[in-house]
């Protein structure tokens, strides 16, 4: 396996993460993930190219493909039996890199990431925000597990792998030109379309 320099993308390249996308699969996902970007991308304008920053085996881009069939869409990930999936999926492009190395050459209308922030190493995070920031031309959507102050809780028996925080916060933070457009949160016990228990913030640039 590629040497990596985090302890969480080591764990996301190897075999919690192959088990992971074994795991989570299937059309009640694909639709739970349709209602919530029907929602959140109801709020936007024009969105043309998406990148997604972890996209495991594209349970949110075949989603997203749906609501917008013209768009270009891009994925990235690490674990490369996820971008063994995510390669079937037609006309995406596929980076099999870690966002930690990662050095986009252009912008997307729309950066996502989804279930991903939570995972990296909390050292890591002013970087991963600047890259958001810098691959946006307009929008950032972050649907991550929120709490108001940082806090590391045990993931499936592992230390270290799993952080709550106000993400979303912390970047407008950041980037004072971020502006809040709309937020949510899906309950892992909704009637029809469950989602972890994420919370979703829409943030839009202003100056680009
Ligand atoms: C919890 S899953 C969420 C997957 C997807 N975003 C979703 O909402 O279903 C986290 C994904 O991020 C990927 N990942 C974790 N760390 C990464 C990194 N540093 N760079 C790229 N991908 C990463 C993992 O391999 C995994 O596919």
């Amino acid at each position: 396996m590629k040497k990596y320099n985090t302890e969480q993308e080591k764990f996301w390249a190897g075999r919690f993460g192959d088990e992971y996308s074994q795991r989570n699969q299937g059309k009640n996902i694909i639709a739970s993930n349709t209602a919530l970007f029907t929602k959140i991308l109801s709020k936007t304008n024009s969105i043309s190219s998406i990148i997604e920053m972890g996209a495991n085996i594209g349970l949110n881009l075949i989603a997203i493909k749906t609501l917008l069939p013209g768009a270009s869409i891009t994925a990235l990930e690490i674990n490369p039996k996820a971008v063994k999936e995510l390669k079937k999926i037609p006309c995406i492009k596929v980076y099999n890199e870690s966002m930690l190395e990662y050095i986009p050459d252009r912008k997307w209308d729309l950066v996502l990431s989804k279930g991903v922030l939570i995972h990296q190493n909390p050292d890591k995070l002013e970087k991963l925000y600047q890259l958001m920031y810098d691959a946006s031309k307009s929008y950032i959507c972050i649907a991550e597990y929120y709490n108001p102050s940082p806090v590391e809780i045990p993931y499936r028996g592992h230390k270290n792998k799993l952080f709550k925080r106000d993400f979303a916060g912390e970047m407008m933070d950041a980037f004072p030109d971020l502006k809040l457009i709309d937020y949510g949160f899906v309950y892992h016990r909704d009637n029809n379309f469950p989602q972890d228990d994420i919370t979703w913030f829409l943030l839009k640039k202003l100056h680009f």
